[in-house]
């Protein structure tokens, strides 16, 4: 699709980013609450942007170091644990950092939750000693929804809210 018909072109995204960030934060100032904190930004972020179709954490799940439970989300049903190193989640996990997929279809191991899905960005979270806590995942029903201003944008967000 032309950039002229949308209303995420680079430009509005980082503004549209930078606007929802100030929101998110002063939703969340004062709550120390973790599974809080994930609600609040996978609410925010659902309709951020009109491709955005899923928003939600998988986090590591404590009794199982290798492991990503799902947590606080919006969309449709997601599945409830993924690998380390399977998927684009699994993937974002082992290597502690930012996935980007234009073609979700062709990743190799992608886990199809929804066949609307076509692209997907995961960002991993860390708390303030470095640790990796959850990733986060946004998926979008068109292809190379996502790029580097998305990719910085939640990168900081995540860092703001969880580091
Ligand atoms: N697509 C993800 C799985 C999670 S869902 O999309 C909600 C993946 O391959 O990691």
């Amino acid at each position: 699709m032309s950039y002229l018909a949308r209303d995420d072109r680079p430009a509005d995204k980082a503004a549209r980013y930078a606007e929802l960030e100030d929101e998110i934060l002063a939703v969340l100032d004062g709550e120390p609450n973790r599974v809080a904190r994930m609600a609040t930004v996978a609410s925010m972020l659902a309709d951020a942007f009109p491709v955005f179709f899923w928003t939600g954490f998988y986090v590591v799940d404590p009794d199982k170091a290798d492991e990503l439970v799902v947590g606080p989300y919006q969309g449709t049903l997601g599945c409830l644990r993924i690998a380390f190193g399977r998927g684009v989640c699994g993937a974002a996990a082992r290597d502690r950092a930012t996935q980007i997929v234009d073609d979700v279809h062709a990743f190799p191991g992608h886990i199809a939750c929804d066949a609307r899905s076509a692209s997907e960005i995961v960002v991993p979270v860390f708390d303030a000693d470095g640790g990796l806590i959850a990733v986060f995942d946004v998926d979008a029903t068109e292809t190379s929804a996502f790029d580097a201003a998305d990719a910085y944008a939640l990168e900081r967000l995540m860092a703001r809210v969880f580091a």
